[in-house]
C-alpha cells in the first residue's frame, strides 16, 4: 500500500492507494473513527451495484452498523432538494455526532456527501473512497465539497477535510473510456503545472493500458502535487489557484454545451490547449509548447479545440472565482511543469480568446 500523509495540522489525513482497497474500507476506518458506531455510505445508482456490499461488508465486519444511501448518477444529484433528502435519511438512520459519512463514488458524490457531511448535525467525520479517475487525482483530495444552484456550479459548499482517502485502483477498471479519459485530462493537468519528468512520463505511455499497468505511481504523483499545494494554500486564496490551469477558458466551453455536451474533463482538456495558446500569444509560453499538449491529449481521445463565441467567453470569464473586479486571473505555463498566475483585464482576455479562436 501505498501512503501519503496529507498535513494541514489538526486537520491532516493520510491518502492509502491499494488494490483491493475496498475490502480493508472497515479496518482502515475503525483506526480514524474510533468513537463511530453508525456509517451512512452516500454512493449513486451506477456505482452502488459495484461495490457497495464490498463496502458494507467490511463495514460491518469491523462492528459498524451501516446505511446506504444512492442517489441518481449525475451532476444532477448535486443539489439542494438532494442534500435535504440527505439530511431527512441520515437523521432517520439514527446518525450522530461520532458517526460518520462515507462518499463511494465519483466527484458528484463526493461533493454532495462531503457538504452533507460538514453541515449535518453541525459537521461530523467524513471518509473519501473515490472510484472514477477524476475523482481519484483531484475531488477527493484537499476538502473542497459543494452543491450546485441555480446561479451555477459549486456555489453553496464548505472547506471539509476528510479523515481518509481510500483509493482502490481497481475501481477504474470498470469505467468506460469516455470517463477514463475525462480523469486523463487532469492527470495531463498536473505534469504540465508542476511535474516535466511526469509530463515525459506520461508522453512515453501513451494509453489506458499503459496508465493502468502504472496506475499506483500516477495516483501518487498526481496526489503527491495536489497535497503540495493544499498544504500551503488550504483555503483557495493563492497557489492552489495553479490547479485551475485549463479551467477559465473550459468554464467557457462547459457553459457553450450547456454542461450536457462536454464533460469537465473534456472543457478542461481544450481549455489548456486555449491557455497555451494564449501564453503563446503573451510571450509567456514557449511556441512549441501547445503542439505537444494537443498531441498527448489526442492520444486520450481528448479534444483539444471546441468553438465558442464572444458573448460565452465573457459570460464564463466575467464570472471565474478567479476574477477579482474588472480583473481575471488566467493561469499560464512559462514551461511544461511550471505554471504562473498572470493577472489581466477580464474584457481583454475576452477579447484574445475570440480574436485566436482558441
Ligand atoms: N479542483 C481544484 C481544487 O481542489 O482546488
Amino acid at each position: 500500500m501505498k501512503t501519503l500523509p496529507v498535513d494541514l495540522g489538526s486537520r491532516s489525513y493520510d491518502i492509502h492507494i491499494a488494490p483491493g482497497l475496498l475490502d480493508r474500507t472497515g479496518e482502515e476506518i475503525r483506526k480514524v473513527c474510533p468513537r463511530a458506531k453508525r456509517i451512512a455510505i452516500v454512493t449513486d445508482a451506477n456505482v452502488e451495484p459495484l461495490y457497495s456490499v464490498r463496502v458494507e461488508d467490511s463495514l460491518e465486519a469491523a462492528g459498524f452498523d451501516t446505511g446506504l444511501f444512492t442517489g441518481p448518477a449525475g451532476e444532477g444529484a448535486k443539489c439542494a432538494t438532494h442534500l435535504a433528502a440527505l439530511w431527512e435519511a441520515m437523521m432517520h438512520f439514527g446518525l450522530t455526532r461520532t458517526d460518520a459519512v462515507v462518499a463511494l463514488g465519483g466527484g458528484v458524490v463526493g461533493d454532495l456527501a462531503g457538504f452533507a457531511a460538514a453541515t449535518i448535525l453541525r459537521g461530523v467525520d467524513f471518509i473519501q473512497i473515490p472510484t472514477t479517475l477524476l475523482a481519484q487525482v483531484d475531488s477527493s483530495v484537499g476538502g473542497k465539497v459543494a452543491i450546485d444552484l441555480a446561479h451555477g456550479k459549486n456555489l453553496a459548499g464548505a472547506f471539509w477535510q476528510p479523515k481518509v482517502v481510500l483509493m482502490d485502483p481497481e475501481t477504474l477498471n470498470t469505467l468506460d473510456d469516455k470517463t477514463f479519459s475525462d480523469g486523463m485530462a487532469e492527470v495531463i493537468k498536473y505534469g504540465c503545472i508542476a511535474d516535466r519528468d511526469f509530463f515525459d512520463f506520461l508522453c512515453a505511455h501513451p494509453t489506458r493500458g499503459e496508465i493502468m499497468a502504472n496506475i499506483e505511481h500516477v495516483l501518487y504523483t498526481c496526489c503527491d502535487i495536489k497535497r503540495s499545494v493544499v498544504e500551503e494554500d488550504e483555503r483557495d486564496t493563492g497557489r492552489r489557484m495553479l490547479l485551475n490551469f485549463g479551467h477559465t477558458i473550459g468554464h467557457a466551453y462547459e457553459l457553450a454545451g450547456n454542461y450536457e455536451t462536454w464533460t469537465h474533463g473534456q472543457a478542461v482538456s481544450a481549455g489548456m490547449v486555449a491557455a497555451a495558446k494564449l501564453g503563446v500569444s503573451l510571450q509567456i509560453t514557449p511556441a512549441q509548447l501547445p503542439g505537444r499538449i494537443t498531441e498527448l491529449l489526442s492520444a486520450f481521445d481528448l479534444p483539444t479545440h471546441i468553438s465558442c463565441d464572444a458573448t460565452t467567453y465573457a459570460a464564463a470569464i466575467c464570472h471565474d472565482k478567479k476574477s477579482a473586479g474588472s480583473d481575471v486571473t488566467v493561469i499560464l505555463l512559462d514551461s511544461i511543469g511550471h505554471a504562473i498566475g498572470h493577472t489581466m483585464p477580464s474584457a481583454a482576455l475576452v477579447r484574445l480568446a475570440n480574436s485566436l479562436r482558441v
